[in-house]
């Protein structure tokens, strides 16, 4: 575990995942703290399987996960919302043929006394929630480059402008904590730069403890002071972009021999970051 002196927001102690005989993640201990924490190593490493117990949708077969403390093993899904975890997919899971601001507004369904959106729209005594709860999702929108779009129908929109209605609808759950799957893949360089940007003004005001996985290394590496690097189940290197970069065992398992030669050369250009 980590040893900084802020109390982490979000713990993993000892966590163990076995689906049948595979054993996917083996006693990964990581202290999450509020910022940028970056989440890497190859495919198949049980990054996502992560965020599935922090989530609720897969159980720890051995340690847990607590959230300011508190355990969350006993937790559903809904519950870890409401407790103040969010998190994106790395394939979006959004209602297609729903509006853009219909399926941000599901992300303040937990605000509300009744559970569906469209219940609102009937109930003459919700009417004001909904008008204050519209103006949160619109001004959420904007922040992130897509208030013109939010009357479109989601599945019209570009799979990159999905993944961000996704951290739109993560967002206005106000989360202490967010999850985000591999949010930069198949975006455009114009929309990883609206990304980031809101993120960092999330991340800085909020004080939002927010967890990455991504495979753009360029861009984990500018992002997060604190990086783990996760190898068949395992915690193989943890810290600055530097240690984890320069660490033998992650050259070795995730990044390759020529990437340390790459990297010296490449030095500086991550302008767009
Ligand atoms: N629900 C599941 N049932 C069985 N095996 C799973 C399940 N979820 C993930 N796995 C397996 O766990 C391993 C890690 O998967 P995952 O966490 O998705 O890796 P990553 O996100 O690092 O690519 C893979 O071998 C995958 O097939
Ligand atoms: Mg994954």
């Amino acid at each position: 575990m980590n040893s900084a002196s802020t109390t982490a927001p979000l713990s993993l102690d000892d966590l163990h995942v076995s689906f049948g005989g595979n054993r996917v993640l083996e006693g990964v201990n990581i202290d999450f703290v509020p910022g940028f924490n970056g989440l890497i190593g190859p495919n198949g490493a049980g990054k996502t399987t992560i965020f599935n117990v922090l989530s609720g949708y897969v159980k720890a077969t051995r340690g847990g996960a607590f959230l300011d403390g508190k355990d969350l093993s006993d937790l559903k899904p809904t519950d870890r919302v409401s407790n103040g975890i969010s998190r994106t997919f790395q394939s979006p899971k959004l209602i297609l043929d729903a509006t853009v601001l219909e399926n941000v507004l599901l992300g303040m369904h937990r605000k509300f006394r009744h559970g569906h959106v469209t219940e609102l729209f009937r109930l003459p005594n919700q009417r004001r929630e909904e008008d204050q709860a519209r103006e949160v999702c619109i001004d959420m929108l904007e922040e992130f480059g897509l208030a013109e779009d939010a009357h479109k129908e989601t599945g019209d929109l570009s799979l990159g402008s999905q993944k961000i209605v996704e951290v739109c609808r993560a967002l206005v759950a106000e989360p202490k904590v967010l999850l985000l799957d591999e949010p930069a893949a198949g975006l455009g360089a114009n929309d990883v730069t609206i990304l980031l940007k809101g993120l960092r003004k999330f991340v800085q005001e909020k004080n939002l403890c927010l967890v990455i996985i991504e495979h753009d290394l360029e861009l984990v590496t500018a992002l997060c002071p604190i990086i783990y690097v996760l190898h068949f189940g395992r915690i193989i290197s943890e810290g600055s972009a530097e240690a984890i970069t320069t660490d033998p065992a992650v050259i070795e398992a995730y990044l390759g021999k020529g990437y340390a030669q790459d990297n010296e050369k490449d030095q500086g250009d991550s302008s767009a970051i």
